[in-house]
């Protein structure tokens, strides 16, 4: 592909070949994604990835737009997306509709997302009516957790009808995809066979019609702990590690640097 796909675009891609996405938060990360992904996210969870947060409340607008400008950068044809952080669109449309277009503004995101189902209903279409395409994200909500009460599935149960009803709400509402997080397979294989908008599993079925990973989870360079539906794809921590040992080794036995590393004074030598 040539051009970075639209919103539209991702909402085509329904019941088709499965739509490919990882979070970035950086530069070279974003470009070494930018040609195998359809669209990338701009995660909150740059909060607990990069800057050590426990959990995703901290983030701050400047935040979002600091990284998600840094992301920007690196792509050409991927679309991005950017989270809105915590407090910056709960309070109502109007605070949602300021703050989502500052992120689209100063990043150049082709969209946003934000966490709730029927609850943002109102938020989605007042934004998706002032040309902010928005993407939901329902299930397990990480800025909900001190209300959801831990990062348990989601949905189970009499639970899952409730969950249908907020996936429903959003897709009527003009979001143009919706994540799933957490949810029984089964859950979100009748969900993806009842909206109209493609379903970005994580945590959720291969049934889903796309799918999405924290890249630093799937690269092993995230490891405070593993959640049971990511796949390590690379274990670049522990490689990361053993090469930092080496080095310190290196240092400390002067074995580094060598002669390939350093300089000489610039004075011709004279042949012997
Ligand atoms: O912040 C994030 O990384 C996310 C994805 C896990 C969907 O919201
Ligand atoms: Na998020």
């Amino acid at each position: 592909r040539k051009t970075a796909p639209l919103p539209d675009d991702i909402r085509a891609m329904k019941r088709g070949t499965p739509i490919v996405s990882l979070t970035a938060y950086t530069t070279p990360m974003a470009q070494m994604m930018d040609a195998h992904c359809d669209f990338v996210l701009v995660g909150d969870s740059v909060g607990m990835v990069l800057h050590g947060l426990s959990s995703t409340l901290g983030v701050t607008m400047d935040m979002m737009v600091m990284h998600g400008q840094a992301v920007a950068r690196g792509l050409s044809s991927a679309m991005m997306v950017i989270d809105m952080p915590f407090g910056s669109y709960e309070e109502g449309p109007e605070q949602a509709f300021r703050n989502a277009a500052r992120l689209m503004a100063e990043t150049g995101a082709g969209a946003v997302k934000l966490e709730g189902g029927v609850a943002m209903a109102g938020t989605i279409a007042f934004l998706v009516a002032r040309g902010i395409p928005v993407m939901a994200h329902v299930g397990l909500t990480p800025q909900s957790i001190n209300t959801l009460g831990g990062y348990k599935v989601q949905g189970r149960g009499d639970a899952g009808a409730t969950l249908k009803a907020d996936a429903k709400a959003v897709a009527e509402a003009g979001a143009f995809a919706v994540v799933l997080e957490k949810v029984p397979e089964s859950l979100a294989n009748a969900i993806t066979g009842a909206i109209g908008i493609p379903t970005i599993g994580i945590g959720a079925s291969a049934g889903c019609d796309g799918q999405i990973l924290v890249v630093d989870d799937m690269l092993g360079l995230f490891t405070a702990f593993k959640a049971k539906f990511v796949k390590r794809y690379a274990e670049l921590g522990k490689d990361a590690e053993t090469a930092i040992a080496a080095y310190a080794e290196d240092v400390r036995a002067r074995r580094f640097p060598g002669p390939e590393h350093v300089f000489g004074d610039g004075v011709a030598r004279t042949k012997p």
